[in-house]
């Protein structure tokens, strides 16, 4: 089978639907690093995108409406986007319930967090079979079949059930956890036999292929692994599966020009000049508890009480992106975090100096960049995560090399950038302050070096060097030698006004890098 096309699958869209009032329906750019990694990948390929539109909670979306929305979508991206359509039951089971309640917190290594329903596994499992069958309608044999993330894993398996040969890639955002934490999933077998119906399934890091390894080994005496090199072989009675790790990246060129640009450059000297005099901490995380800011706000007041200096001078900015909030977990995370960040303003404050500046919304690409050109300091300490994209689009962003990142020892990033970032233990509320209070004081030169190390490992491993790795890897072939194909959507004209998408990082003119806008402590 020659793949000449390809169609990558995964829950969401790039982008998300909401009805914000009866029959009012708006727009967004979906949240997370797959909708950040994926997008640059198909842009102008001809190839298509299956997923779902993040619509049905509440009601059924205007057929007529998502049509022109998809179809302007379409032709902004270069890539056709095929909805799938979900009811209100799929997407409390399968979404909230199967892959948020069980999947997502298990495979954290936050076990205790699991709410094992068994109504959660038959609509998970209906739901795939719905989008196996999505797949199996707008593919061919010619195309290259690119599933992403833990809320898929049994679309190859259903493929092959109702008879449909395809090539398949499965790539999993977030950890494999390790074989004590997975056996506990009542649906172990069926998840760990899904995955090897494969031919190809990648993971984020050499830990979490060790894991999935382990699981194999040790649940499946019938399938036999060889080669411990970048890529495994395993033979099952059915078939044979590459498994491999391909740590994501970002478009590091789009990120770092944008950095550069007139318009963000403008956005940040605004941010500066209203928190000014001080340096600056970022966080960014979407609402999880995986990301670990309830620890990370306490080991902020732990810098400000043992390190007085501190006072007046840094501030924390902590940018939090609404997720998931009909998971009731998100809730009461919330209430939590906002109950902290007034805790110990209260605490700290003075006339002219808020220690924390807590933003709760998603912030449009000229504002984050903006963000992370004006903060000297990147602080992301998840408990656990597959990779973290922000610590990358933070180094990207830090143009005059003039940044330091305290990153998380548990984030995928840290595998990649462990030289040049002050890696800490998210857990130790103590060693987390001091590396706060370390950054604030490091001297240029270090904070340089550290830098460019970390852009150079990031240029050089870039989304599209990890692209082409998995795509040699399942099918001999590189992004570039999938041709641009003719898109069959209506016009502009025909489409009317709505639908737009955000185009991340366009817009953006390059200009020099600017110096840093504010000195470290000393
Ligand atoms: N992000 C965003 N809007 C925001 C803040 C962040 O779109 O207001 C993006 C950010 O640029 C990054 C992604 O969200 O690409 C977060 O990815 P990451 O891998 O760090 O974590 P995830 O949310 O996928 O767990
Ligand atoms: C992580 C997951 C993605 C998911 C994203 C946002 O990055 O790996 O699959 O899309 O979080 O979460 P959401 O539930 O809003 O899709």
């Amino acid at each position: 089978m020659k793949a000449t096309r390809l169609t990558v699958v995964s829950n969401r869209l790039a982008i998300a639907v909401d009805q914000q009032q009866k029959g009012q329906w708006t727009i967004r750019p979906g949240s997370g690093g797959l909708v950040t990694a994926l997008g640059p990948v198909l842009r102008d390929r001809g190839g298509q995108w299956i997923g779902w539109t993040g619509a049905g909670g509440q009601a059924p979306i205007d057929a007529a409406f998502l049509d022109e929305l998809l179809a302007n979508g379409s032709r902004e991206t270069g890539y056709t986007l095929r909805p799938v359509h979900l009811t209100a039951d799929e997407v409390q089971k399968y979404y909230h319930g199967f892959s948020n309640e069980i999947l997502w917190p298990l495979f954290h290594d936050l076990p205790s967090r699991c709410n094992f329903d068994p109504t959660y596994w038959q609509v998970y499992d209906r739901v795939n079979v719905k989008f196996a069958q999505a797949v199996a309608a707008h593919t061919n044999g010619e195309d290259y079949v690119w599933v992403h993330d833990y809320h898929l894993i049994l679309v190859a398996h259903y493929l092959k059930t109702i008879g449909v040969e395809r090539r398949t890639g499965f790539f999993l955002h977030i950890p494999f956890p390790p074989l004590d934490g997975f056996i506990k999933l009542p649906w172990r077998f069926q998840i760990l036999h899904a995955l090897l119906r494969y031919d190809l399934v990648g993971f984020q890091t050499m830990r979490d292929r060790r894991n999935f390894m382990d699981c194999v080994r040790m649940l499946m005496p019938q399938a036999r692994i060889t080669g411990h090199r970048h890529i495994a072989h395993c033979l099952t009675p059915e078939q044979e599966v590459l498994i491999g790790a391909f740590p994501i990246s970002i478009d590091f060129k789009q990120f770092a020009e944008a950095a550069a640009s007139e318009e963000v450059q403008e956005h940040a000297w605004i941010i500066h000049a209203n928190l000014p005099e001080r340096q600056l901490v970022l966080g960014v995380d979407r609402l999880d508890y995986t990301k670990g800011i309830p620890l990370r706000l306490q080991a902020f007041a732990n810098a400000l009480e043992r390190y007085p200096e501190l006072r007046g001078k840094v501030t924390l900015v902590q940018v939090v992106v609404p997720s998931r909030e009909e998971v009731p977990e998100y809730e009461a995370l919330k209430r939590e975090i906002e109950r902290l960040v007034g805790e110990i303003n209260g605490r700290f404050n003075q006339v002219e100096w808020t220690p924390i500046h807590y933003i709760y919304r998603s912030l449009s690409q000229k504002e984050l960049l903006a963000y992370y050109r004006t903060c000297e300091i990147a602080l992301i300490t998840p408990l656990k995560d597959g990779m973290n994209l922000v610590a990358k689009e933070f180094c990207a962003c830090s143009i005059d090399n003039n940044g330091v990142l305290i990153l998380s020892e548990f984030a995928g990033a840290a595998a990649q950038l462990h030289s040049g970032a002050l890696l800490v233990n998210p857990f130790d509320i103590v060693g987390t302050g001091d590396a706060i209070r370390r950054a604030c004081f490091m001297d240029e030169g270090s904070r340089r070096n550290r830098m460019a190390k970390m852009r150079r490992s990031i240029q050089r491993h870039d989304i599209f060097q990890w692209v082409n790795a998995f795509l040699r890897t399942g099918i001999h072939k590189d992004l570039d030698q999938f041709p641009r194909a003719e898109l069959f959507l209506p016009t502009a004209e025909q489409c009317g006004s709505h639908g737009k998408l955000e185009d991340p990082l366009s817009g953006g003119r390059p200009q020099q890098p600017g110096s840093s806008l504010a000195p470290p402590l000393s």
